[in-house]
């Protein structure tokens, strides 16, 4: 172990993908640990744009974390060295000479800087897409250790994400304030909600927050099931309804709800939660609203839970390279933290089992999920 010790003298950190509340807490503890290995660290600005396109940054791309730079970030939301989810080093958009944008593969080119840059590790904090790249560096033989952020706790083989605790519980306090008007309006609210193709946010906020329809990307839902649900509700007399909708979510025998699809980068969701407020409004007569929580669910502090979480996978994330693991990605398999393969993490989606506890406490409580 102590040869591994002496073999690291530079490490450096990115943050890939959509911001997530405990990045900063991961950036702090990853440099608190390697500084007090006496290795140095370095952070990559805006994933890995800053050893892809140096000259746009004014300090060179890199960014030399010290005990200092990372004084009083701990409950920070976003990320002090920036993140991106453009320019997928695997797929990077470039103009072909005919005008027409192309997609181009700078892996190699991105591991030729780390070498140039004497970069002996890399610790990256992503989600699958992020941690889907590190996967390919880790197989061209970049020293990598992943670190799973994201909002939508989509990432497979650890229990839980950072980011998922904060963004569940600011829907929630929004679900608990627009009861309050729903109800005073006898109004239908519809509130749509981020996580992509996995309905985590949505059903752990709506049950937490009392919503009487959740919608998810695992179960397509039938408008007039939803109607129906409304309008029994207003026979025993509750006149209003809390529907939450998952951006992912997807009608029977519809398509998921797709604002853009861009080169080098994901495709773009949005719009389910106005398709289902038009669809009930017309349904059912009532008057509808539409929330639509977005981006909100990412900004603010981590809550104690993500931040804790955050700093043990930050500080196992260097014990993981103070060990020798390579290609792993640490999880939290509780109580404990463990390793698992990138490989394997990245392999699929989790999204949610339809036979789980958290989806029978909705059903039991005769919550309504479309089907
Ligand atoms: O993956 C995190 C996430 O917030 C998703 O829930 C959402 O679909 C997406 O990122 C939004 O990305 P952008 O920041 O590009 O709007």
């Amino acid at each position: 172990m102590v040869a591994q010790i002496q073999k690291i003298k530079r490490i450096a950190i990115c943050t890939g993908g959509g911001d997530a509340p405990g990045l900063n807490a991961v950036i702090r503890a990853v440099t608190l640990a390697a500084i007090n290995r006496c290795w140095e660290v370095y952070g990559i600005c805006d994933g890995y744009n800053g050893l892809m396109m140096p000259e746009q940054y004014l300090e060179g791309g890199l960014v030399r974390l010290t005990r200092e730079r990372v004084k009083g970030i701990t409950h920070l939301g976003g990320t002090i060295i920036g993140t991106t989810n453009q320019g997928n080093p695997l797929t990077f958009p470039i103009k072909g000479l005919d005008g027409q944008i192309q997609e181009i593969d700078r892996s190699d080119e991105l591991v030729r800087a780390f070498q140039l840059h004497e970069i002996d590790a890399l610790i990256a904090v992503g989600g699958d897409g992020s941690l889907s790249i590190a996967n390919v560096l880790a197989q061209k033989g970049l020293w990598v250790i992943g670190v799973p952020k994201t909002i939508d706790n989509d990432l497979d083989e650890t229990v839980i994400t950072f980011g998922f605790d904060t963004a569940v519980s600011f829907a929630t306090e929004c679900l608990d304030r627009l009861h309050t008007t729903a109800a005073s309006h006898h109004r239908v609210i519809v509130v749509e909600v981020m996580g992509r193709y996995a309905g985590w946010i949505a059903l752990e906020c709506g049950i937490s927050g009392s919503a009487d329809v959740i919608l998810i990307p695992e179960i397509p839902y039938d408008p007039s099931r939803v109607a129906k649900k409304i309008m029994d509700r207003e026979e025993h007399g509750s006149k209003f309804s809390i529907v939450v909708v998952a951006e992912g979510a997807i009608p029977k025998g519809g398509t998921v709800s797709i604002v853009s699809r861009e080169p080098g980068r994901a495709e773009r969701l949005g719009g389910a939660g106005e398709k289902v407020a038009d669809e009930l409004q017309a349904l059912t007569g009532k008057e509808t609203r539409l929330v639509v929580l977005g981006h909100l669910l990412r900004g603010g502090s981590p809550t104690c839970f993500d931040r804790l979480i955050a700093l043990r996978f930050g500080a196992a994330a260097v014990r993981a390279l103070e060990e020798g693991q390579r290609g792993i990605m640490v999880a939290l398999d509780p109580p404990n933290v463990k390793y698992v393969p990138l490989e394997l993490a990245t392999r699929r989606m989790k999204t949610v089992p339809l036979d789980s506890d958290v989806m029978l406490t909705g059903r039991d409580m005769g919550i309504c999920f479309g089907d």
